[in-house]
């Protein structure tokens, strides 16, 4: 199953807001409907929304009739700046978009139309080496999980959050495949449940065994010893390992550390920021407050109640065990491991 994929000359994805009642897909015929579906999360998820700003980048370059490369590049610097505004935290997005415009603006081609293809094909490139990389992780994560052990995990972080295969949920997927026997629980993460709709129904096909658990169950388990690892994902990572997750993975990692229970964090190295000194200059998405009073269109609370939706926190990086990165596990300090795992080398020296 692949999240996102171009198919007939279109972005497939498989629209998430449906999960887990319903498998169907969109197809996707402009750039702009691209960004709309980036942003009404049919497709969520720090690297599976950078496969799709990448396809979708792609597509504008067929959207735009243009012969000659230059009006081309124009009309994709637009269409770059698009769908980088479509969310502002994942850096995935921002990161594979840069990258089909570092593509373009390479003086490598011939005509406008061999630009076109050349920018289909590193789409695809980006979209095929997620799974590579989430595979990666998973052999390197998968030492973490012991047979009996009990494992947290927030948020959606498996094939649905990727192209394939998934980060965290990807390590806990490795585990099983290697025929380790184990328990996750699902945080349901509020407010938009992709613990107990997206997660749940993953971890369902796959026959792992879970439990879904309120938010705030999360310190109840721990202190009754019954979780032994924490495992989430990132959206973005600072240089001094600093990270930016799905609202909530904060109040599970100071948890975490009361109980001296491992927290990782698992992600490709292309949610690495270096640009960003620390976690305190990541962008946080501030979201509809109609997530929380209606999540779904189901009403919690009259619609014109008071409410506030940051859809992810930073988790500061002394909480942190680990990174897993497709280049191996980093450790503190992690400016300097960061940075290793970056340049595709084993983190640690
Ligand atoms: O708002 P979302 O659902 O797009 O959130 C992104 C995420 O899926 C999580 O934060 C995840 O832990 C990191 S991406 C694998």
């Amino acid at each position: 199953m692949r999240t996102v994929s171009w198919h007939g000359n279109k972005v497939r994805l498989i629209d998430q807001r449906l999960l887990p009642w319903k498998l169907s897909y969109v197809d996707l015929d402009s750039h702009e409907a691209v960004a709309e579906a980036i942003s009404d999360m049919v497709v969520r998820g720090a690297p599976a929304i950078g496969a799709t700003a990448a396809f979708g980048m792609a597509l504008a370059a067929r959207e735009c009739n243009a012969a000659s490369i230059a009006d081309l590049i124009s009309w994709l610097q637009a269409a770059a700046l698009r769908l980088k505004a479509a969310r502002p935290t994942a850096v995935n997005l921002a990161w594979a978009v840069d990258n089909l415009m570092s593509l373009a603006g390479s003086s490598r081609f011939r005509d406008a139309n061999g630009l076109r293809a050349a920018l289909l094909e590193r789409a695809q490139h980006i979209a095929d080496e997620d799974v590579r990389t989430n595979r990666r992780m998973g052999a390197h994560g998968a030492a973490l999980l012991s047979e009996g052990a009990t494992v947290l995990h927030h948020c959606n972080t498996g094939a649905l959050a990727t192209v394939d295969h998934g980060t965290a949920l990807g390590v806990i997927r490795s585990a099983h495949e290697r025929g380790v026997g184990f328990h996750v629980l699902l945080d349901e993460t509020r407010p938009r449940l992709q613990g107990s709709r997206l997660s749940a129904w993953e971890l369902e096909q796959l026959g792992v065994s879970y439990d879904i658990i309120p938010d705030t169950a999360a310190g109840y388990f721990m202190q009754h010893g019954e979780i032994n690892l924490v495992l989430v994902g990132a959206d973005r990572i600072a240089a001094n390992g600093d990270v930016a997750n799905k609202i909530g993975t904060y109040q599970v990692a100071v948890l975490a550390r009361e109980n001296d229970i491992p927290f990782y964090c698992v992600a490709p190295t292309s949610t690495i920021d270096l640009e960003l000194a620390s976690g305190a200059e990541i962008p946080i998405e501030q979201r509809d407050r109609s997530e929380v009073l209606a999540p779904y269109g189901q009403e919690l609370a009259p619609a014109h109640y008071h409410a506030r939706n940051p859809a992810f926190d930073v988790t500061p990086h002394r909480y942190l065990s680990g990174i897993v990165t497709e280049s191996g596990i980093a450790r503190a300090p992690f400016e300097s491991s960061l940075r290793r795992a970056l340049a595709g080398e084993a983190p640690q020296e």
